[in-house]
């Protein structure tokens, strides 16, 4: 079997948990690639002394993972917009694959990256940004490839609904706010959970993903869940409905809606069952109809195992010696011009 060296920038939440996982499972995980997926770099700001990082070399600059070359996958897990770039730009030219949790990247300069990688012949996955652990983005990308998707619909950011459901039995919004920090839900900046931009940038992805259509996150109208209030939720569930911050990206005559903001659901919609820190995404495609697709949408190993999905996708194509075995977005030449949103 042949050996794929992976490159793991980042030993946070989700880099702790990718780091465990792959060690783990990794007998079966090498069965699924049908290659060996070795870890041959670490870098972090820090060491973890609770991770069993054993002799794999180790970095504090998350860029001698990029200039290695025995590295052929490289995996962003750090964050954020402008330090991410360099590093996945840097890594495209270096002829390294990218895999990315990073869905705030992904939606402010993932034109740009798509663009480079293209150009390098490398591929750039991105499972992980989009509802966690759900593989929503190969549902929308490749299982539902044959349909023409109208809108897609749901819950994407999990420390909002979970904020929503715990408030629903009377807790405090600021407390379960710091619980779903401490429970590694959160984004560093949580004001991204609760004023609607993490569900923003996750929105801008799947749509593009499923309308074949650029990023535009700019385009997309964002509102959170901050104001809402304990008398906001009593209300809505004497009427009938319970509170959800949904996403909505929507096909129409003139371009793609894209909205995220609190809505009321009826309370015998499946949206409406969905608690804690768990997603649901509804995709509607004109063939099968409307699909759900649902689970945990943040913590690490649920992250961790849609950042190993990918990474065994591009293991499998660079094994395989093929060149760009998994899409970048599924653009159409045709539907690349800028859609009023
Ligand atoms: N802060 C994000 C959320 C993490 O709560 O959904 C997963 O993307």
């Amino acid at each position: 079997m042949k050996d794929v060296s992976v490159g793991i920038c980042g030993l946070g939440t989700v880099g702790g948990g990718t780091f465990n996982v792959l060690t783990r499972n990794a007998s079966l995980i090498a069965g699924r690639a049908g290659c060996n997926i070795r870890i041959g770099r670490l870098a972090s700001r820090a060491r973890r002394d609770d991770l069993e990082l054993g002799d794999i070399p180790f970095s504090t600059d998350i860029f001698d993972v990029v200039n290695d070359p025995a590295i052929d996958v490289v995996v962003e897990l750090i964050g954020g917009y402008e330090v991410a770039r360099e590093l996945v730009l840097a890594a495209i030219r270096n002829g390294k694959h990218v895999v990315t949790a990073n869905k705030a990247l992904i939606a402010v300069h993932g034109n740009e990256i798509f663009e480079a990688a293209e150009a390098a012949g490398v591929i750039v996955a991105y499972e992980a940004g989009v509802a966690g652990g759900i593989p929503v983005i190969k549902a929308v990308r490749e299982g539902m490839a044959a349909n023409r998707i109208d809108w897609i619909a749901g819950i994407i950011n999990g420390t909002g609904n979970y904020i929503l459901t715990e408030m629903r039995a009377g807790r405090e919004f600021s407390e379960v706010l710091k619980e779903a920090q401490a429970l590694g839900y959160a984004e560093a900046d949580p004001t991204f959970d609760v004023e609607g931009i993490d569900a923003a940038h996750k929105l801008t992805i799947l749509a593009s993903a499923g309308f074949g259509v650029p990023l535009q996150f700019e385009k997309a109208y964002t509102e959170g869940i901050s104001r809402i209030t304990p008398y906001d939720i009593a209300h809505a569930e004497l009427l009938g409905y319970r509170i959800k911050h949904l996403g909505v990206a929507r096909r129409r005559e003139d371009g793609i809606e894209l909205r995220v903001h609190p809505t009321l659901v009826p309370q015998s919609h499946l949206i409406a069952q969905v608690d804690g820190v768990l997603n649901a995404v509804l995709v509607d495609g004109d063939a099968v109809g409307q699909t759900m697709y649902y689970g945990p949408g943040a913590g690490d190993e649920a992250t961790a195992s849609a950042v190993i999905a990918d990474i065994v996708d591009v293991a499998r194509t660079v094994a395989s010696g093929s060149s760009q075995r998994v899409p970048y977005l599924g653009f159409e030449a045709a539907a690349l011009e800028d859609l009023p949103v």
